[in-house]
Parts: structure tokens; C-alpha cells; sequence
């Protein structure tokens, strides 16, 4: 099974994507996550990327792009892979037809996860994330059970650089006129599956599954 999940930042795409890892076994390819690696291991790409990431812009498509391209050649794709963030732009989303024709293979669905705008801020200003085991959780909506550590492996829990109020509004402007354009692409392809991302994390979870079954 190969799928995209779609939407906004904060939508619950990291959220909803660590669920389906461990009920279908297939890999989640976070950008986010991979541009992270490379600023925290001060890499070249990563000391690049990290310029835009702060300003909450994106990173140009050539970098994303041989990004994934390296990574859907890995052995753990070849029975499905689920791609967090990724593509954000409609070159990106080219681009990706163009890999996936190259290795033979297809989409299957899109889950496009929809959250109003003004539900995302507080979402993503709460975030919290574990710094050992990249555990998700949120000050409010998913409390760990003790402040500022993880409940599965006890380690820290820290604030992204991005999930500052400023930031945010602009990450929001960059969804809405760089990545919204997606929708109709994958809608024009009957891809897309549109998913009510309000409400419980597992009731979420479980309208992504019936779409998937
Ligand atoms: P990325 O890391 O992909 O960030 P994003 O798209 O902005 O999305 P988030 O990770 O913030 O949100 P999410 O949907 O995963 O939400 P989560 O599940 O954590 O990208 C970061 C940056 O990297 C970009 O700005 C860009 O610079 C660069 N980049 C990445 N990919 C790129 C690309 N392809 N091209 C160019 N640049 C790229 O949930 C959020 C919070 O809400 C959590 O605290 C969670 O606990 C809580 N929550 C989840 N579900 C619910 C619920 N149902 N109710 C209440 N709270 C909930
Ligand atoms: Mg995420």
C-alpha cells in the first residue's frame, strides 16, 4: 500500500502516520523529519534547510526531491511506504509521478486530512515531541503523564523550532498557496480521500482506516 498523507501543518498527518506504522508495518517518509536529522547532525543540506524551516518557508523541490528519491529505493518501500509532507508543491508532486513510473510503481490513495485553520495554532504551538524516541504529544489535547518526559521510553520532551506563533501563520500562508493546489491534483487523478482530522486522535484514526479496508 503506498499513500500520501496530506495537510496542513498540524492537520495530524506525524500523529496519524505513527498509528498506521504499526498497524500495516509499512514506513513512514517524513521530510520534516529527514530535514530535522540533517539540521541536528549539521550537515550541509541541513544548515541550508534550516533557513527556510525557521521562517517557515520551504525548502527548495530539488533538495526534497533527491531526498525522496534516495529513500523510496531503500528495501522497507518495496511493500508500501506512506510519505509525510511530502509533496508540498505541484512540481514535487511531478516529480514524484515521474520516480515512482521509474521503479514501477503506484499511489493508492491520499489521505488528505482536514483541520481548519483556526484549530491549527494551538495545536501546533502545545506540540511537544520526544528527543530519543520522536514520540508525538500535546501540552493539552495529549498530555504525557509526566510533564516534559515521554511514557514510552522516559526521554525528553522539547518544542520545535518552527512552533513558534510566528512562524506558525506563516507556515499556514505557505499551506494555503503552495500546497493547497494538491487537492485538485490528486482529486483529478481519484486519489484523493478527504478525512475529518477534528475529534479524537483514534476516531480520526479510525475513518483513515475504513477509507484504507
Ligand atoms: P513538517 O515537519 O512536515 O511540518 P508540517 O507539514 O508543518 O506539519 P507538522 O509536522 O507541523 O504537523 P502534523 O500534521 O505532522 O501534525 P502532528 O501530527 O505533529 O515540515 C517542517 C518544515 O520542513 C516545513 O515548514 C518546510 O520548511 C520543510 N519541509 C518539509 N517537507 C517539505 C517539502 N516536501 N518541501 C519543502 N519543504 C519541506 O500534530 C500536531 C499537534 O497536534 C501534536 O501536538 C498532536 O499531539 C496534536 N494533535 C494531533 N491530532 C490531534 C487531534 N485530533 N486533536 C487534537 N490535537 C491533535
Ligand atoms: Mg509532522
Amino acid at each position: 500500500m503506498n499513500l500520501i498523507l496530506l495537510g496542513p501543518p498540524g492537520a495530524g498527518k506525524g500523529t496519524q502516520a505513527k498509528k498506521l506504522v504499526d498497524s500495516y508495518g509499512i514506513p513512514q517518509i517524513s521530510t520534516g523529519d529527514m530535514l530535522r536529522e540533517a539540521v541536528k547532525n549539521q550537515t550541509q543540506l541541513g544548515m541550508e534547510a534550516k533557513k527556510y524551516m525557521d521562517s517557515g518557508q520551504l525548502v527548495p523541490d530539488e533538495v526534497v526531491i533527491g531526498l525522496v528519491r534516495e529513500r523510496l529505493t531503500k528495501p522497507d518501500t518495496e511493500k508500501g511506504f506512506m510519505l509525510d509532507g511530502f509533496p508540498r508543491t505541484v512540481p514535487q508532486a511531478e516529480e514524484l509521478d515521474k520516480v515512482l513510473a521509474g521503479l514501477k510503481k503506484d499511489l493508492n490513495h491520499v489521505i488528505s486530512i482536514e483541520v481548519a485553520n483556526e484549530e491549527l495554532m494551538g495545536r501546533l504551538t502545545g506540540r511537544r515531541t520526544c528527543k530519543a524516541c520522536g514520540s508525538g504529544y500535546h501540552v493539552i489535547f495529549d498530555p504525557p503523564k509526566t510533564e516534559g518526559k515521554c511514557d514510552k521510553c522516559g526521554g525528553e520532551l522539547y518544542q520545535r523550532d518552527d512552533d513558534n506563533e510566528a512562524t506558525v501563520s506563516n507556515r499556514l500562508k505557505v499551506y494555503d498557496s503552495q500546497t493547497k493546489p494538491l487537492i485538485d491534483y490528486y482529486q483529478g487523478k481519484s486519489l484523493l480521500r478527504p478525512i475529518d482530522g477534528v475529534g479524537a486522535i483514534d476516531d480520526i484514526f479510525g475513518r483513515i482506516k475504513t477509507v484504507l479496508s
